[in-house]
């Protein structure tokens, strides 16, 4: 009986099918038997490489192997069980990938049980699966990016074969909700939109790896968000390949802009979203960016050359026109936003002078940052069949040239920052310096500051003392715990009871029957003290009976009534949060 069962394995020309529509499924969770009996007492380690979308699933696996009754470690060592989710976007991602999995050798001599997995993206390439099973035979579970969801079964179907199973399916993929997921912060979150992508550049893997653009329903979407932001959270970064593309799919009228402008609504202190194709990105976009304050003036567009014919050949579908036309739009609509973007360099065929063009361009922006790429050929994408003449070393020069030229943007907007004082997400203590802490700016500027370890996952102000190209030394303007009660006044005055009991407030201050009475009230208490001291006994009854009869006329008053009632509503509500963060 052979020890390894393929299930499935990838099919690029069926990942790039983009006919069967996707299926919403909303699967219970069962824990199979045989899962929950070996996950007692066993740790399982999460290793991720790539992109957000990777960090999500991770998230998503370790909230179904939690719930199976596993715990977490981070230490290879300690590991019983231990996944690897791969990346494939380029070819340094897929290196790092075999160092990764050859650390799992001395678990498995040593424990029998210990299980090894490997998924994600590097998974869908063809041929992929075989090669590693040939060059790691300890591994015993390989699945892809539309498996996740089924990682009990898998696991449950290893323990009860015995067998090494290889299950990767290549399909457009579907929508799946009610996943588990345990996050990996406690103050900020990924929330995905859409899935996939359809824009099919000629480079890039994505498409196949990851099926076709489906977008997630807008309830869904704001359910999870709205548990966010009532469990406290300061960041949701909304997730797509390509977010400008959310809702086309519906047919409906639902955009982007309309699922931005729900999320923003709901509260949440810094809203980020990521990744914006510069090829339908709409105004509407951006007149909701600049109306709501807590979505983060910041957009990241991949750019990825600055030359027509390079453009053209990767299928970005934009000339450098468009591109440039669009960033005047962004800036004359928002003035203060920050714009990153992503550069390929390199791609077949490119010539100096069209590399050039791309430094050219990168000057007239002038960037806050750029993820910068030598371009890696990818097996089954059309650029892979694309003659190459320009030499690895070319590649590195023009490399290190683009880097110099994004570094001048990227301080000269550091520079600017200087003396002003920003709102920046604390992270917690500074990798670099246990004393400093460190976090970001809403436009992903990172600032080292002196501070208390508490404020992690808090906002803070700060003042900035100091520009270096990729990060900025600042001090807190404020006793940082002040700001904290001033924001939480502030949200406190935005509770619908809270303002219902400030609207009622007003009416009885503003009331003319209401100001006769509290004027009766203070005569009539006078006019109390002025008979008593002058010993007049029938003048004092009457003017007693006068302010009786003004109190009881004003407490009976509806509007008072109303203040009364929501003042005591606004109370218990006061209450119950304070108990709740005792
Ligand atoms: N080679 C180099 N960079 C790539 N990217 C995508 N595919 C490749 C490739 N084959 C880069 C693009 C994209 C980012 C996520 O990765 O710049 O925007
Ligand atoms: Fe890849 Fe282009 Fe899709 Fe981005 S838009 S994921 S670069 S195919």
């Amino acid at each position: 009986m052979p020890k390894k069962l393929f299930k499935s394995l990838p099919d690029m020309s069926k990942a790039r099918n983009r006919v069967d529509m996707p299926t919403l499924r909303r699967d219970e969770i069962v824990v199979p038997q045989e899962v929950e009996a070996f996950a007692k007492g066993r740790k399982f380690f999460i290793k991720t490489f790539g992109c957000q979308a990777n960090v999500r699933d991770e998230e998503i696996m370790a909230g179904y192997l939690e719930l199976a009754g596993f715990s977490r470690t981070q230490d290879h060592g300690q590991a019983d069980l231990a996944i690897i989710n791969t990346c494939a976007v380029r070819e340094n991602a897929e290196e790092k990938v075999y160092g990764e999995i050859g650390k799992f050798k001395a678990n498995h001599l040593r424990d029998k049980r210990f299980t090894l997995a490997v998924c994600g993206c590097m998974m869908q390439e063809e041929g992929k699966a075989k090669e590693l099973i040939a060059r790691y035979p300890y591994i015993n579970i390989i699945f892809g990016t539309h498996n996740v969801p089924e990682i009990l079964d898998l696991l449950a179907e290893h323990i009860r074969s015995k067998k090494d199973l290889v299950d990767i399916l290549s399909f457009p993929g579907d929508i799946v909700e009610n996943l588990p997921s345990t996050r990996l912060d406690d103050y900020k979150a990924f929330v995905n939109i859409t899935y996939g992508c359809d824009k099919f550049c000629t480079y890039c893997i994505v498409p196949y790896t990851r099926g076709r653009e489906r977008s997630r329903a807008v309830s869904d979407i704001l359910d999870e968000c709205r548990k966010l932001v009532e469990e406290g959270y300061q960041e949701i970064t909304l997730l797509g390949q390509n977010v400008n593309s959310y809702g086309k799919d519906f047919g409906d009228g639902t955009s982007f802009a309309t699922i931005l402008e729900e999320v923003a609504k709901l509260g949440i202190p810094r809203l980020r979203f990521m990744t914006s194709h510069p090829w339908d990105f709409s105004e509407d976009m951006l007149q909701v960016i600049a109306k709501y304050p807590n979505i983060a003036k910041c957009i990241h567009l991949p750019v990825q050359s600055g030359n027509d014919e390079v453009l053209r050949r990767m299928g970005r579908r934009y000339s450098c026109k468009d591109y440039l036309d669009l960033v005047d739009k962004i800036r004359r609509i928002i003035p203060d936003c920050a714009l990153t973007t992503d550069i390929i360099v390199g791609f077949p065929d490119e010539t100096l002078e069209q590399f050039e063009d791309t430094l050219t361009l990168c000057e007239e922006v002038q960037y806050d940052g750029a993820f910068t790429f030598i371009y890696s050929p990818r097996n089954g994408t059309p650029a892979a069949k694309m003659a190459d003449n320009v030499t690895d070393q070319e590649k590195h020069e023009r490399f290190d040239r683009l880097v110099k030229v994004i570094e001048q943007g990227v301080s000269a907007h550091a520079k600017e920052m200087v003396g002003k004082t920003y709102r920046v997400l604390v992270d917690g203590p500074s990798k670099k310096d246990a004393g400093m802490l460190s976090g970001y700016t809403e436009s992903g500027k990172l600032v080292h500051f002196p501070g208390p370890a508490q404020l992690k996952g808090h906002m803070a102000d700060v003042r900035i003392l100091e520009s270096h190209t990729f990060s900025l030394i600042g001090e807190l303007v404020e006793d940082p715990w002040i700001t904290l009660a001033r924001d939480l006044r502030a949200s406190l005055l935005e509770e619908p009871l809270a303002k219902e009991y400030f609207a009622c407030k007003r009416q009885v201050e503003e009331d003319p029957g209401l100001i006769e009475l509290r004027k009766k009230i203070q005569d009539a208490q006078r006019d109390m003290v002025r008979f008593a001291e002058a010993g007049n006994d029938v003048g004092y009854a009457k003017a007693k009976k006068a302010y009786k009869d003004a109190q009881d006329a004003y407490q009976n008053h509806p509007l008072v009534q109303n203040l009364l009632s929501a003042g005591g509503e606004l109370r218990n509500e006061l209450m119950t949060l304070m108990e709740a963060l005792s």
